[in-house]
């Protein structure tokens, strides 16, 4: 059986790393066999243009080339990490997708016909099975990454944590509008609240919508899916 491909987005400091991590040691409690991977990243080919796009050193060539690189770095990811553990039957939870590229670069002024194309060269038919959007106010979203920085003793911000609040709100309503768009593949879950019942609501998301985990798991060598 083909593994469920889920996929995490929101802005900076939702907390999507701490619940992919819960959610990702739920399943495998459960039997599931998961891939945890992120963007952009997730496959060698794909780390080595993650360097290129947060350090900054692609920023000058503008947005359009910004954009080119993500969907170069997701063609990779997907080719070499995602169809293949999906095809295992493995559950894939992957941190940010293509709505970050709808998203930030869309927020960037690259043109939606020129991002739609780009999606679909680099994703062809795969889309999400489920798409958890976590949703922070962005000031929260901010100060969870001032923390974070502290408590790391002031580690440098990305070329995309950079920016204005102004930016950061925009884009929560991007990705809010694509939930709205898309409410069969898109769940909207409150980040703000405490991370173990953010954590619950995000197990009730799944087995509602992808059915009971224990019903996905097959039950090799005697073992109980439970
Ligand atoms: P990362 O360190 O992975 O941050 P986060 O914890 O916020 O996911 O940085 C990824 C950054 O790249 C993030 O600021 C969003 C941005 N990004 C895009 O602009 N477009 C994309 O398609 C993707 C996948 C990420």
């Amino acid at each position: 059986m083909r593994g469920q491909f889920i996929t995490f987005e929101g802005g900076e400091g939702a907390g999507k790393s701490t619940q992919i991590k819960r959610l990702a040691d739920y399943l495998r409690q459960c039997g599931v066999e998961v891939v945890t991977t992120r963007e952009p990243g997730g496959s060698p080919g794909a780390e080595a243009v993650r360097h290129v796009l947060l350090s900054g050193a692609a920023e000058a060539l503008g947005p359009e080339a910004e954009a080119i690189l993500f969907a170069a770095a997701r063609a990779d990811h997907v080719a070499q990490t995602i169809e293949p553990a999906l095809h295992d039957g493995k559950w894939v939870l992957c941190d940010r997708f293509i709505d970050s590229t709808r998203v930030y670069q869309g927020e960037s002024g690259v043109e939606p016909a020129m991002l739609d194309k780009l999606e679909d060269v680099a994703v062809g038919r795969l889309m999400p099975d489920l798409t958890i959007i976590v949703d922070v106010p962005p000031k929260l979203g901010l100060a969870r990454i001032a923390g974070r920085e502290e408590d790391s003793g002031g580690a440098e911000q990305d070329r995309f944590e950079r920016e204005t609040l102004e930016v950061h709100t925009s884009r929560r309503k991007r990705f809010l509008d694509i939930a709205d768009r898309e409410p069969e593949r898109c769940v909207v879950i409150d980040g703000s609240r405490r991370q173990d019942l953010v954590h619950a609501d995000i197990v009730e998301t799944v087995e509602g919508r992808l059915g009971p985990v224990a019903d996905s798991v097959s039950a090799p060598s005697g073992k109980t899916a439970r």
